[in-house]
């Protein structure tokens, strides 16, 4: 039986933060429930319900937030960033997921909705739904201890500590110049600035409040944690000088042993600026954010290409009938992309196409992995077009 899906109204957060919790483990306290009400848009979220003891119970949650985000070029692309899913305990696997998934999937293609994202707490669930691995982070440790910048390295200087006030006025022009330039990207409207600085003793983890960076091209926000760590929080360089600038400090501070950061992008010029590269550990590999073509068309034409590009490809999407065979001509100044009638030279599907919107992975990859169907030299030639210029960085947890 399908559940009873309905739109949330404004006074359904507390309850939407009831079923979030039982499913991700953590209490929200009224504190949180009011830092979290700016970013609520309720409207974006579907209710799954089913009359209860005492009355409706909400047996699962899905909702997104209205974001932009960069594709390769630097186009600024409007996306949902799907958030807040959750089915209880209780309630698993009679099928509530899916209907929320697909009825949520059907509404943005119908407002005209290109491209969806979001960030998986489990890599196994959302693929059936048409959604790939659209960039990869890495969780990296440096033992700062013994970390040398090579002699040549730039040391342009310019960072100074700054409190949360100025931190907060500082950051956003910063960040929108390295999202620019950053496939992947996510930008972060005021309401998401004001929620990165909230920073409530509760969130922190066990360490100390923000520690604020800031440098005219840059910014950065660590924590310093029990055992002598440094938990990079935020940092994000519109410029190569304010990246070596940036981790000149966070490599600096003498009473810390560990210097560790979260989403480090796999090209991240880090090492290199080292002595030692290897010192620039890496712990943890793992998919960064995932994203969904609703609109195959419009998001492929909206990117930019590294080569010229003229490709019929054809997309298998039987959940949202939006797949078909599409010709696209493209290039670094612009492109274009509308359905065909000639014989398609790659056949994929929704959720591989997904994985190389961002230029994340390889249509060769692909194509070794069984999930594109091409010729000899075409996913070659794909790779080359596709190609980003720096790796995808998301940039912002949601
Ligand atoms: C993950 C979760 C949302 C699944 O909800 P659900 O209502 O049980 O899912 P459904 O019954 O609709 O199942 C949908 C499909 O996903 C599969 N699936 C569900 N949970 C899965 C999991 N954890 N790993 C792998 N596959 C999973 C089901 O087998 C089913 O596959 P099928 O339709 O191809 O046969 C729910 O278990 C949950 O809330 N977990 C805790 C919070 C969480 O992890 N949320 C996701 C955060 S990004």
């Amino acid at each position: 039986v399908s559940p009873t899906l309905r739109r949330a109204g404004p006074d359904d957060l507390a309850a939407i933060a009831r079923v979030d919790s039982r499913g991700f483990g953590f209490h929200h306290d009224p504190v949180d429930i009011d830092d979290l009400r700016p970013l609520f848009e309720p409207g974006r979220y579907l209710l799954a319900t089913e009359d209860g003891p005492d009355g409706e119970e909400i047996i699962g949650v899905a909702g997104s937030y209205s974001f932009a985000v960069t594709l390769p070029g630097g186009t600024v692309f409007p996306t949902q960033g799907v958030t807040w899913v959750s089915v209880p305990a209780t309630h698993r696997r009679r099928g509530v997921l899916r209907a929320m998934m697909t009825a949520q999937l059907t509404g943005f293609a119908e407002e005209g909705v290109a491209l969806s994202l979001l960030t998986a707490s489990d890599a196994a669930i959302y693929g059936r739904y048409g959604y790939g691995p659209a960039s990869q982070e890495r969780t990296v440790e440096v033992d700062r201890r013994y970390a040398r910048f090579r002699t040549d390295a730039p040391d342009p200087g310019g960072v100074r500590y700054a409190e949360p006030d100025r931190a907060r006025a500082h950051a956003p022009e910063v960040h929108r110049r390295w999202a620019a330039a950053t496939p992947g990207a996510v930008a972060r409207d005021g309401r998401w600035w004001d929620a990165a600085f909230h920073d409530r003793e509760r969130h922190r983890g066990g360490g100390s409040a923000l520690f604020h960076l800031v440098h005219p091209d840059g910014y950065a926000s660590y924590r310093v944690h029990p055992g002598d760590v440094c938990k990079v929080v935020d940092l994000f360089a519109a410029t190569a000088g304010a990246h070596a600038a940036l981790w000149r400090v966070l490599l600096g501070l003498d009473l810390v042993s560990t210097v560790r950061t979260f989403a480090c992008p796999l090209d991240d010029p880090l090492p290199l600026l080292l002595e030692d590269p290897r010192l620039v550990r890496t712990v943890g590999l793992r998919d960064g954010v995932w994203a969904r073509v609703v609109d195959v068309p419009a998001t492929l034409a909206a990117r930019r290409y590294a080569v010229e590009v003229d490709a019929v490809l054809e997309v298998a999407d039987p959940l949202l009938a939006a797949g078909g065979r599409f010709r696209l001509r493209g290039g670094p100044d612009g492109a274009e992309c509308a359905p065909t009638t000639r014989p398609a030279q790659a056949r994929t599907d929704i959720a591989a196409l997904g994985s190389v919107v961002f230029g994340a992975h390889r249509w060769r990859t692909l194509a070794a992995a069984g999930r594109v169907d091409a010729a000899g030299p075409v996913p070659g030639r794909l790779d080359a077009a596709f190609a980003p210029e720096r790796d995808p960085r998301h940039g912002t947890h949601f």
